[in-house]
């Protein structure tokens, strides 16, 4: 439990170090697109908890967003799966709505899984088969439902590109209503909160949803592709992240498609 209680402390320092950063100026650059942000405080991020964890813990491995061990490419001993601003383009337009995102995972097997509410200094943490907590409080297991009386989250871009829409448009249609906040960590989290009954992603990186799933597991929900498939841990994978009932229902509207089965699979080099 000693690098849980380390992970802890270090994730809520990462937080005060955005808080004060933001209030000073910072670059904006793009990557791959115009839309796909990153700033200087993203990378600073990912510096300081770097750093940190490397001068407790040497021999541990570190895998983040920003470039750090981007030539892992097996999960042995202990890896530090790492967003250090979970939902950038809420960072630069709202100034709040990110999170930074940890998953710890030892051999492959998860072990700690934290997140942060960088504005509302809300830690989300959970040990494997330890229970989940919101700050000190117990987060209580997530209560089955039906599509038709739920809400979901997904993104909008996935309704509006041809060759797979076709199942998140219906899904969409059969659903009570649905959000989209903008960062997949904390999609997971109003999953495990109950908030949220389900929430549905194309694709995301080991980043976004390494410590998002073993939060959610600890409070009986289930993490999938959206075929029902086991996670890749080191690869993009299409998720949902839901409880167990919604889960089930909502998988059979992907499987009955054979043009998203096709396109999902050369979509993720299955
Ligand atoms: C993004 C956010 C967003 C999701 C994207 C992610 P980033 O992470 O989680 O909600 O839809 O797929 O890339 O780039 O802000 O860390
Ligand atoms: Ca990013
Ligand atoms: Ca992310
Ligand atoms: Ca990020």
């Amino acid at each position: 439990m000693e690098i849980y209680k380390f992970a802890q402390e270090v994730i809520s320092d990462a937080g005060a170090f955005i808080r004060q950063r933001m209030t000073e100026d910072f670059n904006i650059d793009s990557k791959l697109n115009p839309n796909d942000l990153v700033t200087d405080v993203d990378k600073e991020t990912e510096r300081f908890l770097f750093e940190k964890i490397e001068e407790r813990y040497p021999d541990h491995r570190i895998l983040g967003e920003e470039g750090q061990g981007a030539d892992i490419e097996d999960t042995d001993g202990v890896l530090w799966i790492i967003d250090p601003i979970d939902g950038t383009l809420n960072f630069v337009h709202q100034l709040e709505n990110f999170a930074v995102s940890i998953g710890i995972y030892i051999d492959g097997k998860p072990y700690a899984g934290l997140i942060l509410d960088v504005m509302k200094d809300d830690l989300y943490h959970a040990a494997y088969e330890q229970g989940a907590y919101k700050n000190d409080r117990p987060l209580h297991d997530i209560e089955a439902s039906s599509l038709k009386s739920s809400l979901i989250s997904t993104n909008a871009n996935w309704l509006v590109r041809d060759g797979i829409n076709t199942p998140f448009i219906q899904i969409v249609k059969d659903a009570r209503s649905v959000r989209s906040l903008g960062s997949a960590a904390l999609e997971f989290v109003n999953v495990a909160r109950g908030t949220s009954s389900a929430a549905l992603f194309y694709r995301l990186h080991p980043w976004d949803f390494a410590g998002g799933v073993i939060l959610l597991n600890e409070v009986g929900g289930i993490t999938t592709t959206l075929l029902g498939d086991g996670l890749r841990l080191l690869n993009t994978n299409s998720i949902i992240a839901a409880n167990k009932t919604i889960h089930a229902e909502i998988i059979e509207y992907f499987k009955a498609d054979e043009a998203f089965i096709r396109n999902h699979k050369k979509f993720h080099k299955l």
